[in-house]
Order: C-alpha cells, then sequence, then structure tokens
C-alpha cells in the first residue's frame, strides 16, 4: 500500500490554538488511503463475509451512484432544505426504490433479517411501509431502539413524515417518558421498555410486528427480547384451535425483523431458523482514513487540533466527533467554543451540537437541521452516532477511538455491579465511525489512533448478555414464570453471573429459599428502577420515608451525574456545595440539594434557577431528569399503597422556636394546645398542621434528632 506522509507545511498551517512545534509534533497523519482497510470504505458497500443460507439473499433498493459531487460540497438533494418536502426526501433514500419487494418478502416471510446502510431508510421507513401497505392488519408495530434518544428522536421524524403529532399515530416509550395513545400504530420503544411490557402482556398481543433494531449492538435486553420472541412467535402461530381457549385464538401471527447496519447476518438468520437476510443497497461514498503517526494520550486535546485544523483547512461539511461520553462531551464543548470565539470574523462560525443518550426528548433538534450559511456544524456525540442516528451534512470524522461500555465486576463475595468503562471500540466500530463522513459525498475520517492499534482492535464487541449484570433481567424473567437459564439464547450467559443474579435477588428477599418470587420481589419488579433502588423504595414505606427515598433514589437513577466535576475548579465547587453536605454522608446531602432546588424553584424564574445551579456546581439537567423520574416513581408507589404526604416530621430551627418540615417547605411552630409547646425539641412528629395566623404543628412528639441521620438498612430476610 501506497503510504503518504502529509507534508508538515501543510498540516502547522493553521495552528492559532497551540504552538507550532508541539503542533506539528501531534499532527503528522498517515494517509492510508490505498491501504486494504481504506478500500473497503470506499465505493460499493462491501459483501458481508460467511455465506448467505438458503440463497435467500436479494439486494433491495438501488445502486449505489457514481459520486454525484466529486468535490464534496456536502450538498444533496435530501440536505437542500426548504425546497424538498418530507416526502420527496422519503422517495429519495436507498430503501424507497425496493419499497414493494421489500413489501412482498416482508408479507411472506415470518422473519425476516435487514442490512443496509446507516441512512438508508430502514427505521424510519419499514414502519411506516408495513403500516401503508396494511401487514400489521389490527395492530402496531414496535420498532425497538437500545437508546431512548434514539427513540425519541426517530418517533419524531416519522411523525412529522406521517404529517401527526408525536403521542397519535406515531408515538414512543422510553423509561420513565411514554407518548402514546390508543391511536398509536407505530411505536418506537427502548428495549428495556418492550421486555418490560412483556411483564403486563407475555405474547405481546397488541402487536401484530416487531422490529428489532440496531440487533448488531446485542444489548442484554435485545437479546432477552430475541429470546423471548422466538417463544412468542411460535405460541401465536399455532393453529388457533391448539392456542386453546379464549384470546389468544383471535392473534395474527407475530412477524419479526431483525435489522442493523453492520451485522453478523448468518448468526442472527440461523437464530431464527435460517431466516432469510434481504440487503438494501446503500449509498457509500469513498471516505480517506488518516491515522495518528503517533499514540495520543489526551485524545480530548487531539479531538480540539484536529477540530481546528479541519476547521481552518477544509472546504464545507459538518464535523462529526466520536467521543467516549458525556462528560468529554461537556468539556471539549467549552474548549471548542472557546477557541472558536477567537478565530478572526471572516471564519466560518461553529455551531456545537452535542449529542448523547441521557439527552431529553427533542433537546437536541438541531443537529438535524442544515447548518446556516457560512456556518460549520461540530457534533459532538458518543457512538450513538455510529448507526442508530443519522445526521445529516457530515464530512468530517474525527475518531478518538474510544467509548464507554457497561461492565460487570463480579465479586467473590457474590453482588457485583455494573460500571461504565471507557475503553478501545472495536474494528467494527471504526470502521461505522469511518463510513459517517461518506454518507452524503466523499469524506475524510482522522483517527487520534495508530494504524497499529486499529489492527490491535477486537473485530466487534462482545454481546452484553456475557459482561453485564443479569438482576434486573432473572428477576422480570421469574415474573414471566421463566428461569433464565432456560431461556435459549444467542449466546449462553456467563454461570458465574447468572448465579451471582440469584444471590442478589435472594438477599434483596426478591426469591424464596427455593428460588421462587416472592410478592416482594414481583412489587420489585414493577418499579423501572434497578433491583436494589427498588427494593430500598418498597422499604420506605415500612419506615415512612417514601418521599425522601424516592427523590434520593430518582437523583441516583437518573443519567445524568448531579454534581459538576470541573477538576480546575474542584475546590471551590467543595466550598460552594458545603452547606448541603450531611454529617451521614452523600445520599442525605443529595437530599439537601433537591430540597434546595425545590425551594429556589418556587421563588425564581427559570434563568435564576440556572444561575443558582451554576453557582453551586450542580447539574440542573439532573435536577429535571430526576423530577420527572420522581413523578414516574410516585404513581409506581401509589400502586402499592406507599403513602406519598408530605414527611409529618421537622427539625428544631436555630431561632429555637420554629420547627422546619424534613419534606415540604413549611416552617412550623407547635401548637399551644400542645403537651410539647413549652419546651425545645430538637425533631418533633406530628399529626396535621392547622392555619391560623402561622402554621401550627397539632398532636406532635418529640422525638431523637438522630432519626433523620441515618438511612434505615435492609436487615430483613424473607423466606
Ligand atoms: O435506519 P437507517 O440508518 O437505515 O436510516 P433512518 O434512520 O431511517 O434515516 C433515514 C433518513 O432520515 C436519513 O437521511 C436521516 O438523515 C433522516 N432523518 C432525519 O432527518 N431526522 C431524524 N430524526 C431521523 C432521520
Ligand atoms: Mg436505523
Amino acid at each position: 500500500a501506497k503510504i503518504r506522509i502529509l507534508s508538515n507545511k501543510k498540516a502547522t498551517k493553521h495552528r492559532n490554538f497551540d504552538s507550532p512545534k508541539k503542533h506539528r509534533a501531534q499532527m503528522p497523519w498517515v494517509d492510508v488511503e490505498d491501504s486494504p482497510q481504506s478500500k473497503r470504505m470506499q465505493g460499493k458497500r462491501p459483501r458481508l463475509n460467511g455465506h448467505i443460507p438458503n440463497g435467500h439473499s436479494a439486494a433491495i433498493g438501488a445502486s449505489p451512484p457514481s459520486n454525484p459531487n466529486p468535490n464534496g460540497t456536502g450538498d444533496t438533494p435530501t440536505r437542500s432544505g426548504k425546497s424538498s418536502s418530507l416526502q420527496e426526501q422519503r422517495r429519495a433514500l436507498p430503501i424507497a426504490l425496493g419499497r414493494e419487494k421489500l413489501i412482498a418478502r416482508i408479507r411472506q416471510n415470518d422473519v425476516i433479517v435487514l442490512l443496509g446502510e446507516t441512512g438508508s431508510g430502514k427505521t424510519t421507513q419499514v414502519p411506516q411501509y408495513i403500516l401503508e401497505s396494511g401487514i400489521a392488519g389490527t395492530g402496531m408495530v414496535a420498532v425497538t431502539q437500545p437508546r431512548r434518544v434514539a427513540a425519541t428522536s426517530l418517533a419524531a421524524r416519522v411523525a412529522a413524515e406521517q404529517t401527526v403529532k408525536v403521542g397519535t399515530t406515531v408515538g414512543y416509550s422510553v423509561r420513565f417518558d411514554e407518548r402514546s395513545g390508543p391511536d398509536t400504530r407505530i411505536k418506537y420503544l427502548t428495549d428495556g421498555m418492550i421486555v418490560r411490557e412483556l411483564l403486563s402482556d407475555p405474547i405481546l398481543s397488541r402487536y401484530s410486528v416487531i422490529i428489532v433494531d440496531e440487533a448488531h449492538e446485542r444489548t442484554l435486553r435485545t437479546d432477552l427480547l430475541l429470546a423471548s420472541l422466538k417463544g412468542i412467535q411460535k405460541y401465536r402461530s399455532q393453529p388457533s384451535d391448539a392456542k386453546g381457549k379464549g384470546r389468544a385464538s383471535l392473534l395474527n401471527p407475530l412477524k419479526i425483523i431483525i435489522m442493523s447496519a453492520t451485522l453478523d447476518a448468518e448468526k442472527f438468520s440461523k437464530f431464527f431458523n435460517n431466516a432469510p437476510v434481504e440487503y438494501i443497497q446503500g449509498r457509500q461514498h469513498p471516505v480517506q482514513i488518516f491515522h495518528s503517526a503517533e499514540g495520543q494520550s489526551d485524545y480530548l486535546t487531539s479531538a480540539l487540533r484536529v477540530f481546528f485544523q479541519v476547521h481552518t483547512d477544509q472546504g464545507p461539511g459538518d464535523v462529526l466527533i466520536f467521543l467516549p461520553g458525556q462528560d468529554d462531551i461537556e468539556s471539549l464543548e467549552k474548549s471548542i467554543q472557546l477557541y472558536a470565539n477567537r478565530l478572526p470574523h471572516k471564519s466560518m462560525e461553529v455551531v456545537i451540537c452535542p449529542m448523547y443518550a441521557a439527552q431529553a426528548a427533542g433537546q437536541n433538534s438541531k443537529v438535524f437541521n442544515a447548518a446556516p450559511p457560512n456556518t460549520r456544524k461540530c457534533i459532538l456525540a458518543t457512538n450513538i452516532a455510529e448507526t442508530s442516528i443519522t445526521i445529516p451534512g457530515v464530512k468530517y470524522v474525527i475518531d478518538t477511538g474510544k467509548c464507554k461500555e457497561k461492565q460487570y465486576l463480579a465479586r467473590e463475595t457474590g453482588g457485583g455491579f455494573d460500571t461504565l468503562l471507557t475503553r478501545d471500540i472495536t474494528k467494527s466500530s471504526a470502521n461505522q465511525r469511518a463510513g459517517r463522513a461518506g454518507r452524503e459525498g466523499s469524506g475524510l475520517c482522522f483517527r487520534l489512533y495508530t494504524e497499529a492499534a486499529y489492527n490491535n482492535m477486537a473485530v466487534s464487541a462482545e454481546p452484553e448478555i456475557r459482561r453485564c449484570s443479569l438482576t434486573s433481567s432473572v428477576l422480570q424473567l421469574k415474573c414471566l414464570g421463566q428461569d433464565f437459564q432456560e431461556l435459549d439464547f444467542m449466546d449462553k450467559p456467563d454461570y458465574d453471573s447468572v448465579v451471582s443474579a440469584y444471590k442478589s435477588l435472594w438477599l434483596l428477599g426478591a426469591l424464596n429459599n427455593s428460588k421462587e418470587l416472592t410478592p416482594t420481589g414481583r412489587q420489585m419488579a414493577a418499579f423501572p428502577l434497578d433491583p436494589v433502588y427498588a427494593r430500598i423504595v418498597l422499604a420506605s414505606k415500612e419506615y415512612n420515608c417514601a418521599p425522601e427515598i424516592v427523590e434520593i433514589v430518582s437523583v441516583l437513577s437518573a443519567s445524568s451525574k448531579l454534581f459538576v466535576d470541573i477538576s480546575d475548579q474542584r475546590d471551590s465547587a467543595a466550598e460552594s456545595r458545603r452547606k448541603f453536605r450531611h454529617p451521614t454522608g452523600d445520599h442525605l446531602t443529595i437530599l439537601a440539594v433537591v430540597k434546595a432546588y425545590q425551594e429556589i424553584a418556587l421563588a425564581e424564574n427559570k434563568a435564576g434557577r440556572r444561575e443558582w445551579c451554576r453557582r453551586h456546581f450542580l447539574n440542573e439537567r439532573a435536577l429535571l431528569e430526576a423530577r420527572d423520574i420522581r413523578d414516574q416513581l410516585k404513581l409506581t408507589c401509589a400502586r402499592f399503597g406507599i403513602s406519598f404526604d408530605e414527611g409529618n416530621s421537622a427539625l428544631l430551627q436555630p431561632d429555637g422556636v420554629t420547627y422546619k418540615q424534613t419534606m415540604g417547605h413549611t416552617t412550623v411552630k407547635i401548637h399551644p394546645s400542645s403537651a410539647l409547646s413549652d419546651r425545645k425539641h430538637p425533631a418533633i412528629i406530628f399529626n396535621e398542621l392547622v392555619y391560623t395566623n402561622q402554621v401550627y404543628a397539632r398532636g406532635v412528639s418529640s422525638i431523637p434528632k438522630s432519626f433523620f441521620m441515618s438511612i434505615p438498612t435492609l436487615n430483613q430476610r424473607h423466606s
């Protein structure tokens, strides 16, 4: 292969963000455009390895057009914005040409595996084709996604294409947020939510078609779903008399569509009794790949440099930077903004669009809009932008080579826990990331790692079932009357992880000594929470502290971190948060923050709240997310008679006269009729509040202040 080193002259042409020497040392890229690896990125989509079973394979859709725009302005008909309507955009997608053939295939087969390059239209179009052609009958079409932000943004897009509002014909359901109703026919859900739906509807009777999207990610929930679907499909396809009495005999057979951009198609096909594999011929333009000449120790700084090199050296086209997680995204966003503000006036403007799984619905909508004239979008994304979400306009990809991966750390003593570790990506991810630069025209991909590092990468990731905690899944299956180890999984879970999951559930009282589900276990499964948190919420009923516990658990379950941690301001952050600090530690400190924020929220407008959070180094997004989670949890609590009356307890204030409610915002005095009214008490509980000229607590008893200083421990064992 011809290897060319970019001349240093070119590499150091723009360097208004660092000294030339350092810059030069970091910047020489090795151009490997003729290496076998980069050839794979060019022109036609490569054939997949391995044979395709039963000769069922067929290419659907357009043959790739010769690059319409070799100099790559990044503009294509679908991007020219206002002139092309959504319907025109739909018709221009690669999948559209093979529409009728695809519909016929779906009609003929109970299961198909559908492969197509990211952006070819699988996720948005297939459910609409099914609906429009009547294949779904009166049932619903479910489309599962591993990430909530993909589910919500795809539902928004498809609703727009159908010219309806989200929550009507097209809806979504993600943890702690649902927009669907009686009219919903196409529902985008996270794979976790559909597994949860199994609990109330074990044969998914409301659905005629289940589309398992992004199946290559092999999340634990996807694997669980695939295993369950096999059984459900078998049950629903039995002749109606064999299904026995009642409802089941009215059911249509269930159709299953497995979709992905990169997939071990043969493995999925085999798992579903040699189901046919269909290919959508995508449009992949050549992508020139550059590896860094040396390993990069600080990928954030490298990404910053390369971004500005691209920004100042290269023509129009948006830049997509792959980063491991939200923290890195936020930190790079700040530094890019800082340097962008210092660029000379004639430079293109930079619009930064962060994109990660924890974003709320709609928060990232600007990422899908074309950049205004003379601006360049810089998208900072996690691996969500690898395949789940297609961002138009991208011509340059900067790949840090890192991702965050859930990893289960089993402990010898039992239990164990999931952690998110930053680690090197796989070859399959690296290729997907590079491919994002070539969707609309030829593109460039800068890898912040060496070619040798690429060659050393694992081919693809291990399925989650082999590396994540199984506790919550074991519990959910128990509620369906199934045992984890009896299910037919694509990859068998590790024996130790299964044992560890059963042990955790037994310790939490969800299973009895005979491994049977207890009533507590069934209640735990009803909470969309980690089983440990669900158990704590249930226990809080006995200790009359449900409101407090739910507040804390909500913060712990939010996907963003509450405390903003900026390394060079750690001291001032600690100082400004000192007043929240609780002697017992972090949990009640969290509660103090939540309560303080609730008071601020009553007193201040949006800007005031934001400023308050900034001043205390708190992440308002985490607080808002926690508030939504709390509201959802309250509903589940109500089902189990867990009361949410504001806690009838209060602590003495420094003035020695008034008491402040431990939950709620009211300051009270002890009613003059009370036996306790003549003395100070560090802490009180009371029956009721009465409002006269002043708020009084009536029916008061004194309790030790220490009651508020410890969280009750879970020390019960259920048999
Ligand atoms: O699933 P697949 O990767 O094959 O493609 P898709 O997600 O169905 O996307 C098809 C087209 O819709 C792409 O060109 C996207 O850019 C566009 N799209 C969009 O503009 N806004 C969204 N929220 C989702 C998709
Ligand atoms: Mg898709």
